[in-house]
């Protein structure tokens, strides 16, 4: 199809979602056109209401496990519930959105001839045995378990992104997501960093699972974006894999005793039994994005936690 504007018109999947709001809001800085594709299963209107209005940004309802046509230069398929309560809901249609969702986007991305991203996860290294994590690692993953709904279906996700970039030569790009963290998270995801924050502020207990040893890295969804927009810009033959992160680890406790100094919270840790499957420890090696997209996460916790700390008191926070 001839293309009379000159400037990029990029597709966002799941772009009312927290990750993919702040990605909206960076492409629009950035001179795109953006087209924001959501079911609102996880994603809000908020996210983005401040973006409705613009000229270069357009919303459309939408579930990307059915075929979608428009017309667009860029892809970055992000649609997916993130949070273990949020996609074992539904766990049936937590497989279907990352596998029919990635099958409707690649045959978009085939027909348009376009760039296509997908927001994998390092949850397709599922309890790791090897730490950190190299892209080479294949994963320890349960197919069975409670988390196979999410982990499975991204790793399906994956093959088909690289078979159809082998059978048709589809330019791809795979980010292999590790916890991020910032403002705009949903406030009962779950998710360690939005519980502790939000126990915090309400001075209630900061549930701690198991002995809390176990470790994560966090990353601050503004470095999250600007790695994910690089990536997008990486010559074609580059498709990844690749680890996106902060490989700077953190235990849980850690995290728990640093929301509590900066939200000055007098609540209290109790100890809960750790959920099935939950890994023990979760650090990207990210040499290759270092390499490849000459990028590294700047943002330090407390920088990034006070951002998000301040977001879930009420204020609003853009990044862009
Ligand atoms: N946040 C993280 O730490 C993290 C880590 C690894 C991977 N990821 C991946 O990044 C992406 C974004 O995650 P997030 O944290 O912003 O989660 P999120 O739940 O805030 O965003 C996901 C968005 O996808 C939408 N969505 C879900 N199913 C859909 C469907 N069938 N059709 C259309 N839209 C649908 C939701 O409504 C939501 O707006 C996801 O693919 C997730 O798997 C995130």
């Amino acid at each position: 199809m001839r293309k009379y504007s000159i400037r990029k018109r990029v597709l966002v999947t799941g772009g009312a979602g927290f990750i993919g709001s702040h990605l909206c809001e960076r492409l629009i800085a950035n001179g795109n056109d953006v087209l924001c594709v959501d079911n609102f299963f996880t994603g809000t209107k908020d996210n983005i209401a401040h973006l409705v209005g613009s000229p270069h940004f357009e919303l459309m309802r939408h579930d990307v496990t059915f075929p979608l046509f428009v017309e667009v230069d860029e892809i970055y398929n992000l649609a997916c519930p993130a949070a273990p309560i949020h996609y074992q809901h539904d766990p049936v249609q937590t497989t279907k959105t990352s596998v029919h969702g990635a099958i409707n986007m690649l045959g978009l991305a085939k027909r348009l001839k376009a760039k296509i991203l997908q927001a994998s996860t390092s949850e397709v290294y599922g309890d790791p045995k090897v730490h950190p994590q190299r892209e080479d690692y294949w994963g320890h993953v349960n197919p069975i378990g409670l988390r196979a709904c999410y982990d499975e279906g991204k790793r399906c996700a994956e093959t088909l992104f690289f078979d159809y970039r082998r059978q048709h030569k589809l330019r791809i790009k795979v980010a292999r997501i590790f916890n991020t963290y910032g403002p705009r998270m949903h406030p009962n995801d779950g998710r360690v960093v939005s519980n502790f924050v939000v126990q915090a502020l309400q001075e209630k207990p900061i549930t701690v699972y198991g002995d809390g040893k176990q470790t994560r890295s966090f990353c601050y969804v503004r470095d999250m974006v600007d790695a994910l927009v690089r990536l997008m810009g990486t010559p074609d033959s580059f498709a990844g894999p690749v680890n996106l992160g902060n490989p700077k680890e953190f235990t849980i406790l850690e995290l728990a005793e640093k929301v509590l100094s900066l939200t000055q919270s007098n609540s209290k840790l109790v100890r809960c039994p750790r959920p099935s499957d939950d890994p023990m420890q979760r650090k990207p090696d990210i040499a290759l994005a270092t390499r490849k997209l000459l990028w590294r996460p700047r943002t330090a916790l407390a920088a990034g936690l006070s951002k998000t700390i301040a977001y879930f008191r009420g204020g609003k926070v853009r990044l862009a």
